[in-house]
């Protein structure tokens, strides 16, 4: 077999039985596997039988052991998969997740196609939200900002993987733009209550806090969006937010307290209530 990702020499250990070893669920152990191999999962598939080299059966192995001691698959592979797009991601950012592709269903439906606009993306970290809508909407003008340096990095890295057009900006919240406003402004900010004993299970273990945790009852980042995105958004803009799945309520109220227009709450792919959105129709603050 000529492909350099799988060398046949005769360890006995074949990729079947590699799968078969790792205690892990088959999917998670056919990524791993796949990001040594740097093969897709077909061909293990259709080449079960094949033999693994020694080198490549030791970092597999080192793979699954990790894994099988909750460090998340997409920080061991390096890699994980937002709207169809292969993104890097470290233990800097957030591992993007499935139901945050809902954000960007709802800012596309918001947008015409075809018309100009100006987009603003609070807490970008991988650049998963921006990405996907800049490769969605080549025309739109996209901003995204982070307060991490080093989420901002790989945000850009990945930007450039896709030939995605993002200008980049080190902020806190809002704090460090220019004065411009936008037609809408999306973002899954930390949402987590501290103390929350999510915070301790699972994935969420090993991701950073600063990702995660909102304040005392996990609204207090939402809160100050939702605020002062009254100032930054032109009248007739949109605001889309992420929020916990027991938060519908407590953000619907919020947006409408704060003036928002049509605000209404939208479901993930899980039948869970997952993003809010209202619209901006006051004249902007400054
Ligand atoms: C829940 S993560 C979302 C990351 C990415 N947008 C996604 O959906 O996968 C929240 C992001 O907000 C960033 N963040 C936290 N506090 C911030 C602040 N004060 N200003 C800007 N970004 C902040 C974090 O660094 C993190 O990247």
């Amino acid at each position: 077999m000529n492909d350099p990702g799988v060398n046949t020499v005769e360890t006995g250990v074949t990729i079947g039985g590699l799968l078969r070893e790792s205690g892990l669920p088959r999917l998670e152990a056919e990524l791993l596997l796949c990001s040594i191999l740097g093969c897709e999962r077909v061909r293990l598939i259709t080449h079960a039988e094949e033999t693994i080299d020694s080198s490549h059966v030791r970092s597999v192995r080192g793979r699954f052991a990790r894994r099988r001691a909750g460090e998340p698959v997409s920080y061991i592979t390096g890699r994980r998969e937002f709207y169809g797009l292969a993104l890097r991601v470290t233990p800097k950012v957030l591992i993007p997740r499935p139901e945050t592709e809902r954000l960007v269903e709802l800012a596309l439906e918001r947008l015409s196609p075809g018309a100009p606009a100006c987009v603003l993306e609070l807490g970008t970290g991988s650049g998963a939200i921006a990405i996907a809508l800049a490769r969605e909407r080549p025309g739109l003008r996209i901003v995204a900002t982070d307060v991490s340096e080093a989420a901002l990095a790989l945000a850009h890295r990945n930007a450039r993987d896709h030939g995605a057009e993002i200008e980049f900006v080190l902020s806190d919240w809002f704090d460090a733009l220019g004065r411009g406003q936008f037609h809408l402004i999306v973002s899954n900010p930390p949402y987590v209550p501290e103390g929350d004993a999510h915070l301790v299970r699972g994935d969420l273990r090993f991701e950073p806090r600063l990702a995660l945790v909102g304040g005392k009852d996990g609204l207090a980042c939402i809160r100050k969006i939702a605020a002062r995105a009254q100032g930054r958004l032109r009248p007739g803009g949109w605001l889309i937010l992420e929020h916990g799945y027991d938060q519908k309520e407590r953000c619907v109220e919020l947006l409408i307290e704060l003036g928002y227009a049509e605000v209404a709450d939208f479901e993930d792919l899980a039948g869970l209530p997952r993003a809010c959105a209202g619209h901006w129709l006051g004249v902007a603050g400054f």
